[in-house]
């Protein structure tokens, strides 16, 4: 029996055909003597109807067998659906197969979670679905996701083939070079104590690629980073890299925003405009506290260091007098917050070093006759008479007597302050305070989505360029310059002399491509000048001069036999998927991701190995952590 159809094929033009399906038993109903059996494939599902008066007694009972997730083929008549039976949920739901022949391929155990429940990922422990992933693939959606990728992967392919791309494939045995994250070791058999790395990007290969004269680089890497993992963050995940020599930043951004509209069209039927709108890093954190803003709603960040300087409220003029700023993020319809979500938003602003975080509720007054400790009416001076009851908001906050009425007319307008209103403050260094209200805002978005307060559609994508990052970071605790991107990124070019005399004020030719609040990508103008990247590495990171040799001597070699400008960027090929598919979590787009902790739940892996294996690779295995201890009997 040869399929001939799959299962989200058959329409009412195919009524009086005899067809063939394969696939898996999605569903059984038995209802009026008759056998109603949904049969799916990775394409959809089809009714079909198994009735005595037209099959052997050993066919039909052979049907009333069949459990959820048999494997069959089945052969038969497609009809119309009795008037009133149509399943306007499937795409075939007008028509269903009378069946003459059954075929069981195999059978099925009971599965450890139904496989044709659209909710189940809501229900089912994430645990269960990675430990059984074969069956969890089943279900439409993940199917789905699997599709989309694929496509995606395809229309990247054909999309850098026809822009005159090569695909070359990079080791994925490469040798340590921390570029940021920790790194997989892969220990050699063959020079006891030497090891392979698994490479955290082909940063290296791709630029020495551009040596090689390749011009245009590009590949679907396989990408090892031994960091904490979160949703977006797997220790082994896929980008789409690629390298181009005599180019400059436009010409990336052109490239990827062709690249981007190619497959917004292909995976979802969407126009996207470009070209994308272009940001500064300082503009970002000023206005956003995030270097990945989601512009898909307000809710800025607005300054009053120059308001409060003077203040008589020391926690902000102190912080002002050390060099730090005042900036507040007016949170509107937020007043109701709970005592827990303040704490919450305050637990945040602590986990930045900042010894709390001021807030105002602004509220209705709830006395009559007393006047409002301020009201917004009063500080625009608008009021008027017996209006005055009707619109007095209060200030409700232990901070606010503390503030005069300038600072209070101040923090109105430039909050549009009115009732139902969370203000909140942040005085910090300039980085610290942008970024303690830059979680905060989106905590508060989270908040007032879950009270239907804040509502963003669905198919709205709102893509942007971060551009002019500072080239370094200073690391306090180590006392020294670290890359903000990675130490081969270009500075820009009128900010070089900086580099002797003020590092930090350097920017670098590095770019981020951002979409609904998610890097996507990152990339950069590289340094393809011998001396300047060794002057990077040696004097700024302070990488001693033989340390500099071992690490990254091949690449300094290569750059001197004529190393043409380049620049490149990487995608997250995986969270750029999970955007496309509308999930928060890049395992629902890998097909065997691993968990937070790093394993792989379905083949138990990272395991032991056995100690013949250790001896050959000269490794012995000297402290073993504690096992975890059995739980004391009662
Ligand atoms: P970067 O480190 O910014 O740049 O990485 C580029 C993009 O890769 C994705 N990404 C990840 N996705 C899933 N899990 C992870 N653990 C993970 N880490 C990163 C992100 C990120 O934007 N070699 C440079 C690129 C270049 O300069 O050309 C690089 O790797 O979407
Ligand atoms: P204190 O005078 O320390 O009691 O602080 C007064 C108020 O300011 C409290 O509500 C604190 O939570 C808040 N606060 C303290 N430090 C900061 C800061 N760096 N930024 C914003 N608010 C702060």
């Amino acid at each position: 029996m040869k399929r001939t159809h799959h299962c989200n094929e058959l329409r009412p033009a195919h009524i009086g055909q005899t067809v063939t399906l394969s696939g898996w038993v999605h569903s059984r109903r038995d209802l009026g003597g008759l056998i109603f059996i949904d049969i799916r494939d990775r394409e959809g599902r089809t009714q079909t109807v198994f009735d005595p008066s037209d099959l052997t007694k050993e066919l039909f009972e052979r049907a009333a067998s069949l459990r959820s997730e048999c494997v069959v083929s089945i052969t038969g008549k497609v009809r119309a659906r009795p008037a009133g039976t149509n399943n306007i949920k499937i795409p075939t739901g007008e028509v269903e197969v009378g069946v003459s022949a059954l075929e069981v391929l195999n059978m099925a155990e009971v599965l450890p979670f139904p496989v044709d429940d659209p909710e189940i990922a809501n229900k089912v422990n994430e645990e269960l679905r990675l430990k059984y992933r074969y069956l969890d693939l089943r279900r439409p959606e993940m199917a789905r996701n699997l599709k989309v990728r694929s496509k995606v992967a395809i229309a990247t392919r054909s999309y850098m083939d026809e822009q005159g791309f090569l695909e070359v494939e990079t080791p994925t045995l490469f040798k340590s070079t921390p570029e940021g994250a920790r790194e997989f070791l892969v220990p050699n058999r063959r020079e006891p104590g030497t090891f392979y790395a698994l490479p955290q990007s082909p940063q290296q290969f791709k630029q020495i690629l551009m040596v090689a004269g390749v011009e245009k680089y590009f590949q679907l890497a396989r990408c090892y980073r031994d960091e904490d993992l979160r949703a977006d963050r797997q220790p082994e995940f896929t980008q789409i890299d690629l390298e181009m020599s005599f180019i400059d930043r436009e010409d990336i951004y052109a490239l990827i925003e062709g690249l981007l509209k190619r497959v917004w069209k292909i995976a979802l039927n969407i126009d996207v405009p470009t070209p994308f709108k272009r940001i500064t890093f300082e503009e970002a954190l000023n206005r956003w506290g995030i270097d990945k803003p989601d512009m898909r709603f307000a809710m800025e960040l607005a300054d009053f260091t120059d308001e409060f300087r003077a203040s008589t409220f020391k926690v902000f003029s102190g912080t002002i007098a050390n060099g730090g700023v005042v900036k507040a993020l007016n949170a509107k319809g937020l007043a109701g917050a709970t005592q827990g979500q303040i704490e919450t938003m305050t637990e945040s602003a602590k986990s930045f070093g900042a010894k709390g975080l001021a807030f105002i509720k602004v509220e209705k007054s709830s006395s009559t006759g007393v006047p409002p400790v301020s009201s917004q009416s009063t500080l625009a001076g608008e009021t008027h008479g017996q209006d005055a009851r009707a619109t007095t908001v209060e200030w409700k906050s232990p901070i606010v007597k503390f503030f005069s009425e300038a600072e209070k007319a101040a923090l109105t307008k430039k909050l549009n302050i009115e009732e139902g209103d969370l203000i909140l403050f942040a005085a910090d260094q300039w980085l610290n305070a942008c970024e303690i209200l830059g979680k905060i805002r989106l905590y508060c978005a989270e908040v007032l989505k879950g009270q239907g307060k804040l509502v963003i559609p669905a198919d709205q994508f709102n893509f942007l360029w971060v551009i002019e990052f500072p080239l370094l970071g200073f690391d306090r605790e180590q006392n020294r310059w670290y890359s903000s991107h990675h130490p081969f990124t270009a500075p820009v070019r009128e900010d070089i002399p900086l580099l002797k005399t003020d590092p930090k004020k350097v920017r670098g030719q590095h770019y981020d491509v951002v979409v609904n609040g998610v890097e996507l990508g990152g990339g950069s103008i590289r340094i393809h000048q011998p001396d300047v990247q060794k002057t990077i590495f040696e004097e700024l990171l302070a990488i001693p001069p033989e340390e500099t040799k071992l690490r990254f001597g091949y690449m300094l070699d290569a750059f001197k036999y004529g190393a043409p400008p380049h620049g490149g960027i990487a995608l997250g090929f995986d969270r750029l998927i999970a955007i496309l598919c509308g999930t928060p979590s890049i395992r629902d787009v890998i097909a065997f991701p691993k968990t937070a902790k790093g394993t792989c739940l379905m083949t138990d892996s990272p395991s032991q190995v056995s100690p013949k294996q250790l001896r050959d690779l000269y490794i012995e295995v000297k402290v073993k952590k504690p096992e975890t201890p059995a739980t004391p009997a009662k």
